[in-house]
C-alpha cells in the first residue's frame, strides 16, 4: 500500500473530504446504540415497561414485545441524531470548506493523500465555544479512511493541527469527541489531550444517553513533534 503525504485543501478534494466525514461518522451508530441498551436508565425503563405490560395484560410474550418494539424504535432515533449531526456540518462548514478554512484566520483544513486518493482529513478553526476563544484553536473533523486505519495517518493530522496552534502563539488545543469514538479518545490522549468536560448534542442526543466528551491539550506539554 502506498505511504501517504499530508498537503493543505485544494477545491478537487470537496467530495472526498465530505464522504470521508459522512462514513467516518455514521460507522458509530451502530455503537451508539449498543451504549444507549446498556446504560442503567435505558435498562430500568425496559425493566418498567415490561412488569407493566406483564401485570397489565398477564401475559410474558406481550411484555417481551413491548421491550423488542421500543428497543426497535430506538435504532432509527440513535441514527436520526448522528445524521443530524452529520447533515448539519454538511449544509455549514463543509459546504464551503474553502471559505470556511482556507480563506477563514487562524483556519486551516488538511488532507492525508495516498495514491492519489483522499485518506485522511482534519481542520484547526477558532473554537466554537466562546470561552475558549483567543488561547485555543479547536481541532476538527478528523476522519481516515478505513483502508488506511493502523498506519499512523491521524497521528500526523493530529501533529499537524498542533503545530498550526503553536506556530501562531496559541497555548491550547481542544475539540470535542463521542463516547463511543474510543480510537480517537486514545489518539488524542497519546497527545497530550485530557478530557476536560461533557458538551450536550441535542436534547434528544441527551435523552439517548449521547454523551459528547470535551479535550484540551495545554501545547507547552504537547506532543507536537514526538520521536518517528
Ligand atoms: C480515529 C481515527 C481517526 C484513527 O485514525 P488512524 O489513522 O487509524 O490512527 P493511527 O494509525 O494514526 O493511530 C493513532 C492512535 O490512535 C489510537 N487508535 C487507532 N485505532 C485504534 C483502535 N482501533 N482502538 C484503539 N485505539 C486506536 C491509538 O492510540 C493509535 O496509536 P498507536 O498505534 O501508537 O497505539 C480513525 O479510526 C477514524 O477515522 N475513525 C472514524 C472517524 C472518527 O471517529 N473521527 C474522530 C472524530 S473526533
Amino acid at each position: 500500500m502506498a505511504s501517504f503525504r499530508i498537503r493543505q485543501y485544494r477545491d478537487q478534494d470537496y467530495e472526498a473530504v465530505r464522504s470521508l466525514f459522512t462514513h467516518g461518522l455514521l460507522e458509530h451508530v451502530p455503537a451508539a446504540y449498543r451504549f444507549l441498551l446498556r446504560s442503567a436508565r435505558v435498562q430500568l425503563v425496559l425493566l418498567v415497561l415490561f412488569a407493566t405490560v406483564r401485570a397489565a395484560t398477564g401475559s410474558w410474550l406481550l411484555g417481551l414485545a413491548a421491550v423488542a418494539l421500543v428497543m426497535a424504535a430506538t435504532w432509527p432515533m440513535v441514527r436520526f441524531v448522528c445524521t443530524a449531526y452529520v447533515q448539519n456540518a454538511l449544509s455549514t462548514d463543509l459546504c464551503d470548506i474553502e471559505g470556511s478554512y482556507m480563506q477563514a484566520p487562524d483556519s486551516c483544513f488538511w488532507v492525508a493523500e495516498a495514491g492519489g486518493a483522499v485518506v485522511g482529513t482534519v481542520a484547526v478553526a477558532p473554537p466554537q465555544n466562546p470561552a475558549d476563544r483567543g488561547a485555543a484553536l479547536e481541532l476538527l473533523r478528523m476522519s481516515v479512511s478505513k483502508d488506511y486505519r493502523g498506519r499512523g495517518v491521524s497521528k500526523a493530522l493530529c501533529r499537524q493541527v498542533l503545530r498550526f496552534a503553536q506556530a501562531r502563539g496559541y497555548s491550547a488545543v481542544v475539540l470535542s469527541t463521542s463516547m463511543v469514538q474510543v480510537a480517537a479518545q486514545r489518539l488524542y490522549e497519546s497527545h497530550g489531550f485530557r478530557k476536560v468536560g461533557f458538551t450536550g448534542l441535542s436534547p434528544l442526543g441527551d435523552l439517548l444517553c449521547i454523551q459528547i466528551f470535551r479535550y484540551r491539550c495545554d501545547l507547552s506539554g504537547s506532543t507536537a513533534d514526538p520521536p518517528r
